[in-house]
């Protein structure tokens, strides 16, 4: 039974994780950096680099300890390499190819996106493929097929900002605190969220694209014109009017990613769906997901929040893929804050 060690520093979470035989989580360590950043509304890269600094090695200890085993007891480590921010990925980078050479095991390098992709499969290993996976977080919304394992097809993509991107923008823009999205889903229950008819984008010969940027600017003339634009926070959250405003905007999110989903598996023939990505946290989307499922038929697998927002189970998850095929890394693997998943 192999166990790998997984590790994730791509953007604001240290993560380390013990995964066995595919999807047998040993442990599952992260240490969010809200806190840092909270105060400037946004990531700031050169911050998140030294958090990622100070935590990494207390995050790893306790991911080994957690799973009852040792630096020893490892058969490879899997380290996210890209996308992401290169101060960042560069932290997790050098340890896990520090630790790989000090052990004497094979690196795994993992794309940042393969990692969200395969996370559904840690709670449901009889997935059976192909499927369509949409990854929905604060840097990518985009649709991929995946006809078998290890292999994917970018359809879609967003053409401007990410769904998450949108949730954290609009929440700054009312005043609420960042990340916006878990609290935008928070306050956003229980309000109308057919208060406002906000645009949908539609894009020209059937394309399969995103874009959240011209929502975004509608809620923004919006805000301005009711004066519910840069208010303090707790007085934000409980306003009726923003409550309103946000729901209708999630509303307007949702539907679009959903919608969007849709007709990809119609296009490609495909009945089973992974949604991925902190904006699969979301409940209102994995409400109108478990909806879609069964008014069309399809199979959804969406992971436990744990699993949703960035973590390192997943990249250990992802990691087996290449373990199993012998696809190792070099030790003078580089971060590659671009990284493209597949075709
Ligand atoms: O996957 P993730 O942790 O990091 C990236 O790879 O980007 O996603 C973070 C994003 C943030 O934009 C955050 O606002 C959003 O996911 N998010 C949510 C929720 N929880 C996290 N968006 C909507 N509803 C949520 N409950
Ligand atoms: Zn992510």
């Amino acid at each position: 039974m192999a166990k790998i060690l997984g590790i994730e520093s791509s953007c604001d979470e240290t993560a380390a994780a013990v995964v066995e035989d595919r999807c047998h989580v040993l442990s599952s360590v992260i240490a969010s950096q809200d806190d840092i950043h909270a105060k400037y509304g946004g990531i700031v890269p050169e911050l998140a680099s030294r958090r990622h600094l100070e935590c990494i090695g207390p995050i790893v200890t306790e991911a080994l300890e957690r799973a009852g085993t040792t630096a020893a007891g490892i058969d490879a480590i899997a380290v996210t390499c890209g996308p992401g921010l290169v101060g960042p990925l560069l932290v997790g980078v050098c340890v896990a190819k520090a630790m790989a050479w000090q052990l004497g095991i094979p690196l795994i390098a993992v794309n940042h996106l393969e990692g969200h992709v395969r996370s559904p499969f840690l709670e449901h290993p009889e997935i059976e493929l192909p499927a369509i996976a949409l990854v929905v977080s604060g840097g990518h919304t985009a649709l991929y097929l995946c006809p078998e394992e290890g292999v994917y097809r970018m359809v879609s993509r967003t053409r401007d900002d990410a769904a998450g991107e949108a949730f954290d923008k609009v929440a700054r823009l009312l005043g609420l605190p960042f990340p916006g999205g878990p609290v935008i889903d928070r306050i956003a229950e229980g309000a109308n969220e057919h208060a406002i008819d906000f645009p949908r984008a539609v894009m020209k010969n059937q394309s399969l694209d995103f874009s959240f940027s011209g929502l975004k600017t509608a809620v923004r003339n919006r805000a301005m014109a009711d004066g519910l634009a840069h208010g303090a926070a707790a007085e934000a959250e409980t306003s009726p009017a923003v409550r309103d405003l946000v729901a209708s905007f999630q509303r307007t999110v949702v539907e679009s990613l959903v919608d969007t989903t849709l007709r990809a598996c119609r296009r490609e023939g495909v009945t089973t769906v992974l949604v991925a990505g902190g904006v699969a946290c979301n409940r209102r989307l994995r409400r109108a997901f478990v909806e879609a499922a069964a008014a069309h038929g399809l199979a959804v697998f969406m992971p436990s929040p744990r699993f949703t927002t960035d973590n390192a189970a997943m990249i250990a998850a992802a990691g087996f893929l290449h373990f199993e095929r012998g696809e190792f890394a070099p030790l003078d693997v580089n971060a590659d804050p671009n990284w493209k998943l597949g075709t």
